[in-house]
């Protein structure tokens, strides 16, 4: 085995053991490809670090809250998916609305990544980062005709149609740009899939995304009779958070029907399967999706098509890498309850009270003692919470909490809500850590707003 790895034992917020796994070498090389998921947040003498750096020495020097990321861990997640997919020819498309800062666009440019973006925003976003045309897939279900143009104009590598209405428009805007539109029609795969909530069920029947599955036949049958529409591939996203290949080798084998039926009606062209994203990770003592097994189903079904394989991870590469460091203000006790009041809010993460996700709380410094507690935030509404109910660390007011696995639609989905300024973004890497977002002040609240507008008269 090429890497040496230790097992640090640390205590889970359900009191329970976690065996955290650490690749130790220093300098590890990008080559190494690590068998298991790393995280990149470990305890040493029961305080909390990432990949070595002092949390609490970030917290003092940047302040709470801050979310931080492990590069290591997220290239290390890039590295285990690519090799698993090592077989057939394949690119990772990054799913930029998991965590879109530039900085992780970055790294994960270097690692040979392309994206898959959703809107005119991530594209920019993107370009910002260093990729070209040719490194993004537009997915997304209500594109708009401005953001076709720039799609078309930038040169991208496809965009995934998700209805007819959406292939007229696009079919004419292409014409009106001068340019012949590579498609991948994507479809629903109409498969069941056990998601820890409804909002990331994606593929089932009944759905607003994707064409229904027995429309895309016609629907491609028009595509390639259209003059600005070269269709290129075919794509599906069976939803976020599977755990099982299952419902990916289902939707593959329909995929892979529907290719022979369309290339039976004339197609010529089709060289992508885009199979989506929503590969799991563990953000509790649930399994992560086993991702060798996941890459030799993909590889035996797609090997004999010669068709590239494009996949589109989000939080499968940045979910375990980030955390959510908040300090404690107060604890009080209320109706026979006690409660952790930390610095931040639903407003800084929003899963727990969204989609009544799971994350893992744990004191930075873990306690002798624990507590069950509701860790609630600032915000005056009662769904503000981070965890309820909870066995955790017994931390007094003054010290750091830290909420694990909010690397995926952590930050990206943060508001101002309560005026609240979005909070620092910041990465550790090779014992180093830098802001890469900083800090909204009082003034930038305000920025784009006027205490009276300049009236008009509608003509
Ligand atoms: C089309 C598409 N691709 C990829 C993703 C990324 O999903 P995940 O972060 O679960 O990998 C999503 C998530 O909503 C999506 O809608």
């Amino acid at each position: 085995m090429l890497e040496v790895r230790r097992q640090i034992r640390r205590r889970g917020s359900l009191g329970k053991s976690i065996l955290s796994p650490l690749a130790v070498e220093a300098g590890s090389p990008l080559h190494m490809v690590s068998e298991t998921a790393e995280s990149g947040f470990t305890r040493d003498n029961g305080i909390l670090s990432c990949d070595g750096v002092s949390l609490e020495g970030i917290a003092d020097a940047v302040g709470t809250p801050v979310y931080v990321y492990s590069i290591a861990a997220i290239e290390s997640q890039y590295r285990r998916l690519d090799a698993a997919l090592g077989g057939i020819p394949h690119r990772l498309h990054y799913s930029v609305k998991a965590s879109s800062n530039l900085a992780i666009l970055n790294r994960l440019r270097m690692c040979g990544a392309g994206v898959d973006i959703v809107s005119g925003g991530e594209m920019y976003r993107a370009q910002a980062a260093g990729f070209s045309g040719s490194d993004i897939v537009f997915s997304g279900v209500g594109k708009t005709e401005r953001e076709m143009k720039e799609a078309l104009t930038l040169g991208v590598l496809m965009i995934n149609v998700e209805s007819e209405d959406e292939l007229d428009v696009l079919d004419r805007v292409a014409g009106e740009v001068g340019k012949k539109a590579p498609v991948a029609l994507r479809v629903n795969p109409e498969v069941m899939v056990d998601t820890p909530h409804p909002y990331t069920q994606t593929g089932v029947k009944g759905m607003k995304f994707g064409i229904p599955f027995d429309e895309t036949l016609v629907v491609a049958g028009r595509a390639l009779r259209m003059n600005n529409i070269e269709l290129v591939g075919l794509d599906m996203h069976v939803g976020s958070q599977i755990s099982q290949f299952e419902p990916y080798e289902i939707g593959l084998g329909r995929l892979l029907q529907l290719k022979i039926d369309i290339e039976r009606a004339g197609a010529r062209s089709l060289r992508y399967l885009d199979i989506g994203g929503g590969l799991a990770v563990s953000y509790d003592s649930e399994h992560p999706i086993d991702v060798m097994e996941f890459g030799r189903v993909v590889t035996r079904l797609v090997a004999p098509t010669g068709l590239k394989v494009l996949v589109e991870p989000g939080r499968f590469l940045v979910g375990n890498a980030g955390i959510l460091l908040t300090r404690v203000l107060y604890r009080k006790r209320s109706g026979g309850k006690e409660f952790i009041i930390v610095d931040a809010g639903m407003n800084d993460l929003i899963r727990p009270s969204h989609y009544n996700a799971y994350h893992r709380i744990e004191g930075v410094r873990s306690t002798a003692g624990r507590v069950t507690a509701d860790i609630v935030g600032p915000i005056c509404e009662s769904g503000d919470f981070l965890g309820l109910e909870r066995v955790v660390d017994d931390v007094p007011p003054g010290e750091l909490i830290a909420v694990l696995s909010a690397g995926a639609y952590g930050f990206v989905m943060a508001s101002n809500y309560n005026s609240r300024p979005r909070i620092p973004e910041v990465i550790v890497d090779n014992g180093r850590y830098g802001v890469v977002t900083e800090r909204e002040t009082y003034s930038d609240l305000v920025r784009k707003e006027r205490l009276a507008p300049e009236w008009r008269k509608v003509q």
